[in-house]
């Protein structure tokens, strides 16, 4: 049955790195006979250029009827100024969050030709293979209240709100061990429960659904911080990593690095039926737009997973 994609290149590098991602699509389609067929929308700062908003109804209703989204990156300094509620960076969440994409998978992985390009040694990171689980459509990035307020002495303060329920940590962590399933059977989950309730909360939800649905999968917790440390001391301790939103934004990056360049480490966001949105880790890196020297492999190997 012939399926559907919708590609949303959005900013800077997103077109070329789109387009070179696109190539390698039609010659897949093609040779393996797929039955895929392809459009357009606008998303990010190219949608707020044409449409004054990053999110228009019309992509987010393609992206609906779509089999999959594939996505380039979206945001730039030429949107920044714009009111905080429709910068380009909003319309990437809005879309994750009305298409429910809770679960973002972000495998890091180090190609032996790329073993020299890693900042660590390469004994350090040769064979490096580990799968972030990044909670997408919750945490502090969605929580409520938000925002910048002015106190009664006039000084203002910003405030978010990091809240996380236990259906939502449950479906997380049923990924991450349904993945680890499929690999190693080693789960780390990494909070921040020694500070932070919610996280201690996280802890505890998914300490239980491993004790009752998951025993044959090894299951770890790290501290945040140790985390991140241990990603650059150790990294191939790890097997499969399941974190909240906003620690997978940061443990993510920091693993890209791992792999050589951040312009390796695609990334599937998928919702409770596997349907899903993929997309490169990195941004848009306005720098570099332009010039046709942006690495687009990140976004071929997130079409990968899209085909898988
Ligand atoms: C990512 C990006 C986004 C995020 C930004 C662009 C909103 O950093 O996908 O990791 O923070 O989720
Ligand atoms: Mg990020």
């Amino acid at each position: 049955m012939s399926k559907h994609i919708l590609i949303l290149a959005g900013d800077g590098i997103g077109p070329e790195i789109m387009a070179a991602a696109e190539q390698v699509l039609a010659v897949v389609n093609t040779k393996f006979n797929l039955d895929l067929t392809w459009s357009h929308g606008l998303l990010g700062g190219c949608a707020i250029d044409a449409h004054g908003v990053p999110l228009p109804d019309e992509t987010l209703a393609a992206a609906r009827a779509a089999d999959a989204v594939l996505l380039g990156a979206v945001g730039g300094p030429k949107w920044d100024q714009i009111e905080r509620s429709i910068r380009p960076e909003r319309g990437l969440l809005k879309i994750r969050s009305a298409l429910n994409l809770f679960a973002n998978l972000r495998p890091a992985i180090l190609y032996p030709q790329l073993a020299g390009a890693s900042s660590l040694r390469p004994e350090i990171v040769a064979g490096l293979d580990i799968l972030i689980v990044r909670e997408l459509t919750g945490g502090i990035y969605f929580g409520q209240p938000r925002g910048i307020r002015e106190l009664e002495n006039g000084e203002k303060q910003g405030y978010n709100t990091d809240v996380y329920s236990q259906s939502e940590i449950r479906r997380i962590a049923r990924v991450a061990f349904e993945m680890a399933r499929l690999r190693g059977r080693r789960v780390c989950s990494v909070d921040k429960a020694n500070v932070l309730e919610v996280t201690e909360l996280w802890k505890q939800t998914v300490t239980e659904l491993q004790q009752a649905e998951y025993p044959d999968i090894e299951l770890s917790h790290l501290y945040v911080d140790n985390a991140a440390m241990q990603l650059v001391r150790a990294p191939k301790q790890f097997d499969v990593l399941v974190t909240g939103n906003l620690f997978g934004d940061i443990l993510s990056d920091e693993a890209a690095m791992l792999t050589g360049s951040i312009g390796m480490l695609p990334s599937a966001s998928l919702d409770e039926h596997g349907k899903g949105m993929y997309e490169p880790c990195h941004g848009s890196a306005p720098d570099i737009a332009g010039q046709g020297i942006a690495n687009p492999l990140a976004t071929i190997l997130s079409v990968a997973m899209m085909l898988r």
